[in-house]
């Protein structure tokens, strides 16, 4: 067998191989451009099904179909050369049966070029886990408050506040790593419970609202970078963006309307005109 090209990625053995090592460090990413400026900094890029709020304008992720999940993650896969990218698999295209996972991830993996996917649910997932593992697509598991279980959760809550509900989110864990996910996110999730989840199992633990003991960290790019319009309260945004997109259409807005934009010559090639 021939090696056509020499991988650059980060592999999945090698996020696997920092549990309990160095903090792995991940974003989302839904667009090539964005992708290419964070790519160097990050292990793991995301193209998270919260697309469907922050791209589209969607109150939840439930209406997010396979088909936008497979052209974001085309996009970040072009627009990347470093980071292993993992692609969410949308509400209702792997829940109804391991086969119709297995059938959904592999055009997630052959249209866009992404290396794993992620899926969320606990127990009651485990076993299209170990059916996609198995044969060959690496898994993200993702448990703690998932957004795709909006209806039934009663919106967007933290789970573990109470400590009886610990031993059912423990017993989500362990059965996502047993059954061969190469990495969990914990999110939205009580501190001392992502702690204990991160010492009880041997996969890495992907923190998002959870705790800082987590193997990782996770954020959606737009509310790090200031672009979200309401982020959630644990989210530290590490730029302004928001306010420098409006400064820069502000003072874009003044150059038109008072005629100082910037002058034509030789743009496009063109001569200036006497
Ligand atoms: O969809 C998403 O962006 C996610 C992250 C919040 C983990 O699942």
């Amino acid at each position: 067998m021939s090696v056509q090209s020499k991988i650059k990625r980060i592999t999945v053995p090698e996020i696997r191989a920092r549990k309990g090592a160095e903090p792995i460090v991940s974003l989302t990413a839904y667009h090539a451009h964005t992708a290419r400026y964070i790519d160097p900094y990050v292990d793991f890029l995301l193209v998270g099904d919260s697309l469907g709020m922050v791209m589209y304008g969607m109150e939840t992720t439930l209406g997010v179909t396979l088909d936008m999940m497979i052209a974001h993650g085309a996009a970040v896969v072009r627009g990347t050369e470093r980071a292993l990218v993992v692609v969410d698999m949308p509400f209702g295209s792997y829940e109804e049966s391991p086969e119709i996972a297995f059938r959904n991830a592999c055009r997630v993996i052959k249209e866009t070029g992404c290396t794993a996917v992620k899926l969320e649910g606990g127990t009651r997932i485990a076993e299209t886990i170990r059916y996609l593992s198995l044969r060959g697509i690496p898994v993200m598991a993702h448990i703690g408050l998932t957004p795709q279980n909006i209806q039934v959760m009663g919106g967007f809550k933290t789970q573990g506040r109470e400590e009886s509900e610990w031993a059912a989110i423990e017993a989500d864990a362990a059965a996502v790593a047993e059954a061969g996910a190469f990495a969990v996110v914990l999110e939205g999730m009580a501190e001392p419970l992502a702690a204990r989840i991160t010492g009880q199992i041997d996969i890495p633990t992907i923190g998002i609202g959870a705790s800082p003991h987590c193997d990782g960290q996770i954020l959606v790019l737009e509310d790090m970078l200031g672009l979200s319009p309401k982020p959630a309260k644990f989210v530290r945004e590490f730029a302004t963006l928001g306010a420098q997109i409006a400064g820069a259409a502000e003072a874009y807005a003044r150059a038109v309307r008072d005629r100082s934009f910037p002058g034509v010559e030789n743009t496009y090639g063109m001569k200036k005109v006497k």
